[in-house]
């Protein structure tokens, strides 16, 4: 059975005192811990390499899922994998040798993702299907936190689960996701939501209540 995961993504944390963040995150709920990397060349905005990923890795024993929004992906992935993330995931706009890259993930005995960004088809993802363990659909153009949820994403979410099938896939979307939008990504066949500014509102006090919100929501 398909498990409801939630993904707080640091991205909205401060930045200033991430390692309490992750935790902060941790004890209030949250599933896994989405990790945004950005290259400022993949997409317009720069955050952070594998040197923060492996310092944040002692602070939560939970999945570290890293979304990669770089290109080149494949010169990173085995820094990534050392790092301590548990799940990585390139886009399938990020270069022409994907199904290599996703071969590399595996071989790193990491799990790997495949994300898409909210204007490329979902039959884009069909040739990988044995290639991945998690599908992440964007639910905003990749870039930044704060983002408003694009509708016309579901329907990616409902052809990507369909060609899923049976197989052990997450499906996870990423962006915009509150407790208004949530509802309708999980009715389209998301199980995984990513939740930056969701969950990294209202100070430390509110990362609970914001977590239960969105997965009493989905
Ligand atoms: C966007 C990132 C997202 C981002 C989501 O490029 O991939 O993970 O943190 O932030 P919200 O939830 O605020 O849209
Ligand atoms: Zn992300």
């Amino acid at each position: 059975d398909i498990m409801t995961i939630i993904a707080p993504s640091i991205l909205s944390a401060d930045f200033s005192r991430l390692g309490e963040e992750v935790r902060a995150v941790d004890e209030a709920g949250g599933d896994w811990i989405h990790l945004d990397v950005m290259d400022g060349h993949f997409v317009p905005n720069i955050t952070f390499g594998p040197a923060l990923v492996k310092a944040l890795r002692p602070h939560s024993r939970k999945h570290f899922d890293v979304h990669l929004m770089i290109a080149p992906a494949d010169p990173y992935l085995a820094a990534f994998a050392d790092a301590g993330a548990d799940t990585i995931s390139v886009h399938v706009e990020a270069g022409p040798h994907i199904h290599r890259s996703l071969q590399t993930i595996r071989a790193l005995g990491k799990r790997a993702g495949i994300a898409l960004n909210p204007g490329t088809p979902a039959t884009m993802v069909e040739p990988l299907l044995d290639m991945v363990d998690l599908v992440v659909c964007m639910t905003v153009n990749p870039g930044f936190g704060g983002q408003s949820f694009l509708p016309s994403a579901l329907e990616t979410v409902s052809r990507v689960r369909a060609m899923v099938a049976g197989r052990p896939i997450d499906i996870e979307v990423d962006g915009g996701i509150t407790p208004a939008t949530v509802g309708d990504a999980a009715r389209a066949g998301a199980n995984v939501f990513v939740a930056g500014s969701g969950v990294f509102s209202g100070g430390p006090e509110a990362y609970a209540s914001n977590v239960s919100a969105i997965r009493e929501g989905a």
